[in-house]
């Protein structure tokens, strides 16, 4: 009983006729704080919600509805009364997320039908197949799940003495520059096979060179533009032609090879953060777009503190493309997309590859400088984990 009201935001979710308005008026009447209807909200702002149906579509209502959410995250309400199909977008779940405890209520489907039988909602006569599109979203997004047979504000007290539990169970991990530092490690490779096919250019001259290289060649075996036997040589063809001296970039990516397997450079704090996913239960999977041999070595120093590790050369497919996921998959036994989440750094392989398989994605950012469409941003370890 503690837990109820200790400054914690609810948001309830749940299908039509499940209660959450009147638990969210019992909820403030006993314990105070202040509340947020959005369907109230809404009729008070553009009228009845069946005439606002007729008269723009639901697609229109569904616009608004979602603003809505977002604005009541915004809010200072303590609690948050959605209406039935809030689930249905992203963009104000995922707010509701960010600041609320998100509780699910339910109730056997006869009840729910009795319940709104004389209302005037628009898609009440549509409750088994409205109920059936949205069962795993309303699952996806619970905290906490409520019956609200019978007496739903003493179902809460009950449920909140649980811990919350977790938003996602895998975590389909990057490895480089999300865990391994690979510019530590790639500013020692690159300057020692360098030395190795007789470059003489400074240290600082060769790194920068290789930085403009990467994206650039990376970003085509993305696209599937080549293939990763022409990257492995292209990358040094490139690198000669801008350092502008004379060496085989079959022998230079040789030592550059040999040299990326000695290093086991892993980014700080990155050992507790999977050490604290784990301790929650998460399961990790290390998805990399990395060649085979490379990331065996290198992926040693987390070995002990993940499930598994995915690399695209064995693979066949290179993230973005969502068959890269669809094989992680298969070889778990089938993860669950709903809740299953991509962490990465990489904007086009990470966070477009988890969109195009259809899981979540947060993109690992600490330079606060990019650009995605991302559900979540993270600039730390710790705000991933908060995400959970
Ligand atoms: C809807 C549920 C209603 C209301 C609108 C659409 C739905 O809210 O937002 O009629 O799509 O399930 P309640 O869940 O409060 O009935």
């Amino acid at each position: 009983m503690a837990k109820v009201n200790s400054g914690r935001r609810i948001a309830l979710i749940g299908a039509m006729g499940s209660g959450k308005s009147s638990l969210a008026r019992r909820y403030i009447k006993k314990y105070g704080g202040t509340g947020f209807d959005t369907d109230a909200e809404f009729t008070r702002r553009y009228g009845p919600i069946s005439e606002f149906f007729a008269s723009k579509g639901e697609a229109e209502f569904r616009k608004l509805e979602q603003e809505l959410l977002v604005e009541a995250a915004d809010s200072d309400a303590s609690v948050i009364a959605t209406g039935g199909g809030a689930v249905l977008g992203k963009i104000g779940m995922n707010a509701l997320r960010s600041t609320c405890d998100i509780v699910y209520l339910t109730a056997p489907y006869e009840i729910l039908e009795n319940r709104i039988r004389a209302s005037a909602r628009p898609l009440k006569n549509d409750l088994a197949n409205v109920l059936k599109a949205r069962e795993h979203l309303y699952n996806k997004y619970a905290d906490y799940i409520v019956d609200s047979s019978y007496d739903s504000l003493s179902e809460l007290e009950r449920v909140f003495e649980q811990p919350r539990r977790n938003r996602y169970d895998t975590v389909l991990c990057d490895s480089d520059d999300t865990i391994l530092d690979f510019g530590m490690a790639m500013s020692k490779a690159i300057v020692n096979a360098a030395r190795a096919v007789g470059v003489s250019k400074s240290e600082d001259e060769i790194i920068s060179a290789y930085k403009t290289v990467l994206p650039v060649v990376w970003g085509q075996l993305e696209r599937g533009e080549i293939t990763r036997a022409e990257l492995e040589i292209a990358r040094f063809e490139m690198l000669k032609e801008m350092l502008e001296e004379s060496f085989d970039p079959i022998e230079m990516n040789n030592a550059y090879v040999a040299e990326m397997c000695k290093t086991r450079d892993v980014r700080d704090g990155a050992i507790d953060f999977l050490r604290a996913l784990r301790a929650r239960g998460v399961k990790v999977y290390i998805v990399t777009n990395s060649f085979t041999c490379m990331a065996e070595k290198r992926l040693e120093a987390v070995a002990p503190y993940i499930d598994g590790a995915f690399v695209s050369e064995e693979i066949g497919y290179n993230k973005p493309d969502p068959r890269f996921f669809e094989k992680v998959s298969e070889s778990v036994g089938g993860l669950d997309k709903q809740r299953t989440i991509v962490f990465g750094d990489s904007v086009t392989s990470d966070i477009a590859g988890g969109i195009a398989f259809g899981v979540d994605t947060c993109l690992y950012d600490p330079t606060g400088q990019k650009r995605s469409t991302a559900d979540f941003t993270a600039s730390c370890y710790t705000e991933f984990l908060n995400l959970l």
